[in-house]
């Protein structure tokens, strides 16, 4: 039987050693680093998402802002409210939560954002430090992985590490950044995406499986081989009339055949999505250690 990731316990870890950091700011009577959160119309996910980050900041003794703009608001006003938020010194981070609305090009307003401030990493001056090595922000849920395998001592050098999908948010960055030649990282990867004609081959040969398809289920026991590490980074949405929300969130791994064979095992809930909101805390606060320092 697999070991459990326990991405909930970490996060809280990570959260209580940035709560520590930011008391001795307070302390020494520094200002606090600042977060803004800008969220465009009324995706509910989307809502919930922002109103956790927005939280886990105020937790942890960070500033933090949600800046809700209605659903029509033209990209020239976005783009304004993005340059006023660069200018502003109470705020470390800028984070754009996306998807966004379909009249808004979402790679403009990303690249409006101070690379400075982009603690999602998606501004390409960021994506291309990361690809080429250099010190950067990692996005969130990328970096999140890296942190439970590192945490959890789980060896990377030299891996096989298989991801699922090839999205900007997590399957491109994630294997660019296992790619590194670097503690924590130095693996052979391998990305595949919904083209492969046998995708079992692939993935029959990862010592660690990063599933990132946005599928329920998509990865069963007879695609893996017996002591793989699974990095469940799925979040679906499944009809639920006993949940009092009315669906539950399930992972892109069928987790009770696949924990009988892994090695390790990442769980939905309570895996992957926790570390994402640790690890953009941890960036923002980088981002305003940056501004202190000058750099
Ligand atoms: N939408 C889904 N994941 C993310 C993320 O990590 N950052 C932002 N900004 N939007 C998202």
């Amino acid at each position: 039987m697999a070991i459990l990731i326990d991405g909930k316990k970490t996060a809280q870890v990570i959260k209580e050693e940035l709560k520590e950091k930011i008391s001795s700011l307070i302390k020494d009577g520094k200002p606090v680093p600042g977060l803004v959160t800008i969220l465009v119309g009324e995706n509910p996910a989307s809502l919930s998402y922002v109103t956790s980050k927005s939280r886990s900041c105020v937790e942890i003794g960070m500033l933090s802002k949600i800046e809700k703009l209605s659903s029509g608001i033209g990209e020239k006003e976005l783009l304004d409210v993005i340059g006023k938020y660069n200018l502003d010194s109470n705020y470390h981070g800028i984070l754009v939560q996306l998807p966004l609305p379909g009249h808004i090009n979402e790679q403009k307003v990303i690249e409006s954002i101070d690379p400075q401030k982009d603690v999602d990493g998606f501004h390409p001056v960021n994506v291309g430090k990361l690809v080429t090595g250099h010190s950067t922000f990692y996005p969130c849920t990328p970096y999140g992985i890296l942190e439970l395998l590192k945490r959890y001592q789980i060896p990377t050098s030299g891996k096989h590490v298989v991801v699922v999908g090839r999205s900007n948010i997590v399957g491109k960055p994630v294997a660019n950044m296992l790619l590194q030649k670097k503690e924590g990282a130095n693996s052979i990867v391998t990305i595949c995406h919904s083209a492969a004609k046998d995708l079992t081959q692939f993935t029959k040969s990862a010592d660690i499986l990063i599933a990132a398809i946005g599928k329920a289920k998509f990865v069963t026991s007879s695609m893996v081989r017996e002591g793989v590490v699974i990095i469940d980074v799925g979040i679906n949405r499944v009809e639920d009339s006993s949940s009092s929300k009315g669906y539950r969130i399930i992972g892109d791994v069928d987790f009770e055949s696949v924990e009988k064979i892994a090695s390790y095992i990442t769980p939905v809930p309570g895996g992957v999505g926790p570390m994402t909101i640790a690890m953009l805390l941890k960036n923002t606060f980088q981002a305003y250690q940056n501004f202190q320092s000058g750099n």
